[in-house]
């Protein structure tokens, strides 16, 4: 358990495949967002079970609001390597009646406080659809800042995107 100030972050399990699942088959909260191909509950459930315990290059990390225990969106730090010290960082909050709280600005200085203390990263990085300005909003309220710009590399409804490729080094997290 890693705790912030408004949430804790904690391991996954099979018993939150429900919320998950909802999370993943909701269209606001995937708008901006790599979605894999539609999936069963079971497969879900069965991903949780079957997935290994949290490592140094894959840890990921469920949402938790200290007030009310409930889960309502995951953190991941994923490829981090001892010899570069980089990981890359996703978010998202499937819980929509707890957006604009401040949960994930919260949840994002936990999680990278973790990556630089606990796991000795150097930089912390991510990537973010141009249009997603809530989601580029809470990054640079936490210290991101802009790295390039990788164009037409998302495609949703028929449209390419540009993403925002964004980094955080160790000393910069506010
Ligand atoms: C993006 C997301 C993580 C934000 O979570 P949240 O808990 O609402 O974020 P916070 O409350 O901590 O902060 C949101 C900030 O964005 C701002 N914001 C919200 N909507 C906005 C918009 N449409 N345009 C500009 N800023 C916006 C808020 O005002 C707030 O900033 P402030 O504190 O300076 O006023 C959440 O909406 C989410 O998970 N969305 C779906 C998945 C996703 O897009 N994940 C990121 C993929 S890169």
């Amino acid at each position: 358990m890693v705790l912030g100030e408004l949430v804790k972050l904690r391991a996954m399990g099979p018993a939150d495949a429900a919320a998950l699942w909802r999370w993943n088959h909701d269209p606001d909260v995937m708008r901006w967002m790599d979605d894999n191909h539609p999936s069963t509950l079971e497969h879900v459930e069965k991903w949780l079970a079957d997935r290994p315990r949290n490592t140094y290059g894959d840890l990921l990390l469920g949402v938790e609001v200290s007030s009310d225990g409930r889960l309502i969106g995951l953190v991941a730090l994923r490829d981090a390597e001892p010899e570069t010290g980089i990981a890359e960082l996703d978010i998202y909050l499937g819980e929509k009646d707890y957006w604009r709280k401040g949960y994930a600005t919260d949840a994002m200085r936990t999680v990278c406080r973790y990556g630089f203390d606990a796991m000795r990263l150097h930089k912390i990085s991510l990537t973010v659809v141009t249009e997603n300005l809530a989601a580029q909003q809470v990054y640079k309220k936490v210290g991101f800042v802009e790295e390039g710009r990788l164009r037409q590399s998302f495609r949703r409804d028929g449209k390419w995107y540009d993403q925002f490729t964004m980094g955080l080094l160790e000393g910069e997290l506010r």
